[in-house]
């Protein structure tokens, strides 16, 4: 076999068998095809795509290409979930807690902010003391103790993809849909749950813009899912505004614990017994309705709290944060932004929210950087809100006072206030499974 003729065939629009797949993957992982050639194939596959069973096979190869890992030691349908990113988004902190309090068993790997969006490992790493990295027998003795653990994705989990998304970054080849549900999926599949829930962003702080292109990475990706004998459904969720009010690590870690204590935003609060709920449901726990007040049960009963808590200290955190949520890591300059004019608040351009609070050091600019724990914005109000001027919007923390100036324009231009009220904020708009696409 040659790597040429794979190429080709690619490049006329046919669909690579599953020998040409495991010889190009390989080979490319020994060192043995070298970056031009695979750089031309993704090429090929940009704009010529993948069917879904090329896609699958992809997806498969990818995540045989390292550590996979062996869940069947911990009884009962292991759950996983995967957001494909956005601002504000904490729900893992909450969803994971409840859905182990329903004694559905979370063994989670998370990953870092990339971009303008956040990641649950630099959140869990603002709690004093807490590991991302544990050794798999204690990951999963946590699992097993506690029915809740979330760890950083260890080296060599799909290995292919890791060196396949370096050369898809600097070839222009990250946009194809196969490519990113296979990339995606790679690593889901090799963490090794039973099920997966997707929670796919779309807006202006999303990956996917568009509902179009939300929904059609939602499929691609269920389909990768059951085609790999994993039951999966995705959520496609709204990322027009950011989730929450808090954006920024420590600021995020406090308003989970807010939240299952059971105050925080409602919305906050109401997309993450949905998510909770559809993944009760992939564990065979009932009907969503049913799934959907065991998920409330857990949240109000403080039992989802109590795993929150029991994780942190098994992964070496200061518990008393969770306790005493102030104890978290505190940036020590704020500025308090105000609304400059009256009227209702209908655009947050989330993405440019994202950026302010990785400007102020909640995020990495470069993947060496390190982060402001306790850096971020904190909005005293929330989209369709009306303000009259001079009404506090939001707070910006930071370490570095030098940013504020940046930060307070940026903010107030990624806000729009207006003297009519914006349509009603829609949490969900489909959920999309092996069936098809249910909107909501
Ligand atoms: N996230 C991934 O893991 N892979 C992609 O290709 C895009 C986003």
């Amino acid at each position: 076999m040659r790597m040429v003729d794979i190429i080709h065939k690619k490049r006329e629009g046919g669909a690579l068998s599953e020998q040409e797949i495991r010889f190009w993957i390989e080979g490319y992982l020994q060192g043995e095809i070298p970056d031009y050639q695979v750089s031309a194939l993704l090429m090929a596959i940009v704009w010529r795509g993948m069917d879904a069973q090329e896609t699958a096979l992809l997806t498969r190869q990818m995540a045989a290409s390292g550590e996979q890992v062996d869940l069947r030691f911990i009884p009962g349908i292991k759950v996983d979930k995967h957001s494909t990113g956005g601002v504000g988004d904490k729900t893992t902190l909450i969803v994971g807690p409840i859905v182990a309090a329903c004694g559905v068993p979370v063994a989670k790997m998370s990953g870092r902010g990339l971009g303008h969006t956040g990641g649950t490992l630099d959140k869990l790493e603002a709690i004093p003391g807490f590991q991302t990295t544990v050794e798999p027998e204690r990951f999963l003795q946590i699992v097993r103790e506690n029915g809740l653990s979330v760890i950083g994705q260890t080296h060599n989990i799909a290995p292919a993809d890791k060196k396949l998304y370096a050369l898809r970054d600097v070839t222009g080849t990250v946009e194809s849909l196969p490519l990113i549900a296979s990339s995606i999926m790679s690593k889901k599949l090799a963490a090794g749950a039973d099920a997966i829930l997707l929670d796919v962003k779309t807006g202006s702080g999303a990956f996917m813009k568009t509902l179009e292109e939300s929904c059609a990475l939602a499929q691609e990706m269920v389909s990768i899912g059951e085609q790999n004998g994993r039951r999966t459904a995705a959520l496609i969720t709204n990322m027009d505004v950011p989730l929450g009010y808090a954006v920024g690590n420590a600021l995020e870690v406090r308003e989970a614990v807010e939240t299952l204590k059971g105050g925080g935003p409602q919305p906050l609060q109401e997309i993450c017994l949905q998510l909770a709920a559809n993944m009760l449901c992939l564990a065979e726990k009932g009907p969503l309705p049913h799934c959907l007040q065991l998920a409330r049960q857990a949240l109000e009963s403080g039992q989802a709290l109590k795993k929150l808590r029991e994780m942190v200290v098994l992964q070496g955190g200061d518990a008393s944060v969770i306790d005493d949520p102030s104890r978290l890591p505190a940036a020590p300059y704020t500025r308090q932004v105000c609304a400059a004019n009256d009227g209702f608040i209908v655009r947050m351009d989330t993405e440019q929210c994202g950026l302010v609070s990785c400007i102020l050091g909640a995020g990495r600019a470069r993947k060496e950087d390190a982060i402001d724990y306790g850096a971020g914005i904190l909005f005293s109000a929330g989209y369709g809100q009306r303000l009259q001027a001079g009404d506090p919007l939001v707070t910006l923390y930071t370490s570095r006072p030098e940013t504020l100036q940046e930060a307070e324009r940026l903010l107030q231009e990624a806000i729009t206030l207006s003297p009519q009220p914006p349509a009603a904020e829609k949490l969900l708009y489909a959920r999309v499974t092996k069936e098809g696409i249910e909107s909501l």
